[in-house]
């Protein structure tokens, strides 16, 4: 818990300086609009996300800024500010906004109350592997959704997954939904996150990140809705003793730009933002995919009870979100016809 509070007063320093150079002094390579003119500039990026330095999404973070830097011959460089030194998603969405920072790792989930078309990835069971979901990024109406989220100054430029959602019990060996029943699960705050745990009989309760470790362990909570990466980094299995491996959705992360920026750069170096991004997101999925069964047994290890429970299990849920959100846009609709199989 120190360490969290720790980040919190660092986070809120980085924000002040950060507020400071971005209004000010002219941090010039990463404040100054480019031009097609502008393709031997130096930029220097900024770019935030809230989970921990041995989270995935940050070493894919660290991967793009690898790339950016060798495809550019050291003419970009990126800054990662990793564990919401920043502040909390919508901080930081704010800021990229403002565009005092230039790219940001956003979850579908929080971003899938600003844009509702979002809710769209969270249809439960619709893949089965990350490597389906990552081909399925790809595909029009994956870009539509992405789109959506334009028009605040914000730009959607790609998908970047962790692990697949999983469900954590502080001491309830939970087999089928029934078992949920009256059971007070965290979940991202998220319209579609929340509808899911409701038709399971849960009360959803809608906590960020860092609030969740102490909610479970002061029993606020029972359990909650989890990748197993953040499992390990977050060091949940100290405080939950049973991990139901379900794999009942996947969990995209919206690489976010600060539109006039992205914008303001030359198509080459456009270009070469897109490619480095690409590289570190498939850098991500094949890392990512090779470690489930690691992160089964680290967790094992660490005293928890893992099992599985079936999919069948969930049929009722699954039609009951896909009638609602089919009904609720014809974009998710259409989402849902697609990789439904
Ligand atoms: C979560 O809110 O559950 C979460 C956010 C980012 C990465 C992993 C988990």
């Amino acid at each position: 818990m120190k360490k969290k509070v720790k980040y919190f007063y660092f986070g809120a320093i980085m924000s002040a300086l950060l507020f400071a150079a971005g209004c000010g002094n002219g941090n010039e390579s990463s404040s100054a609009a480019s031009t097609t003119e502008d393709s031997g500039k130096q930029h220097t990026f900024k770019l935030a996300h809230i989970t921990p330095t041995d989270h995935m999404w940050h070493q894919a973070s660290e991967k793009f800024g690898e790339e950016l830097e060798s495809r550019s011959e050291g003419r970009m460089k990126l800054e990662v500010y990793p564990a919401s030194q920043l502040g909390t998603e919508a901080d930081m969405v704010q800021q990229i906004e403002s565009g005092s920072i230039d790219f940001g790792l956003i979850t579908a989930a929080y971003l899938s109350s600003r844009a509702p078309e979002f809710a769209a990835w969270f249809m439960p069971y619709g893949f089965k592997t990350l490597e389906e979901a990552n081909e399925a990024r790809k595909t029009d109406v994956a870009k539509e959704v992405l789109a959506t989220v334009e028009g605040t100054g914000i730009k959607g430029l790609d998908y970047l997954f962790a692990g697949q959602r999983v469900m954590l019990f502080k001491d309830k060996e939970v087999k089928s939904p029934s078992d949920m029943n009256g059971l007070k699960l965290r979940v991202t705050p998220s319209p579609p996150m929340q509808d899911f745990y409701k038709s399971n009989g849960a009360s959803p309760e809608g906590l960020p990140l860092p609030d969740v470790y102490a909610a479970l362990q002061t029993g606020v909570i029972d359990g909650m809705d989890m990748d197993l990466d953040a499992t390990i980094t977050n060091k949940y299995y100290e405080v939950a003793k049973y991990g139901a491996v379900t794999n009942h959705m996947v969990w995209p992360a919206v690489v976010l730009a600060n539109e006039a920026k992205f914008d303001g750069l030359s198509q080459e170096d456009q270009k070469i933002v897109h490619e480095s991004l690409q590289a570190a997101i498939d850098f991500a999925t094949t890392t990512r995919s090779g470690q489930e069964q690691e992160f089964r047994d680290e967790l094992t290890n660490n005293g928890m009870t893992i099992y599985e429970i079936p999919s069948e299990e969930f049929e009722d849920q699954i039609k009951e979100f896909d009638h609602k959100y089919s009904k609720n846009s014809p974009l998710i609709k259409r989402f849902i016809e697609t990789f439904r199989k």
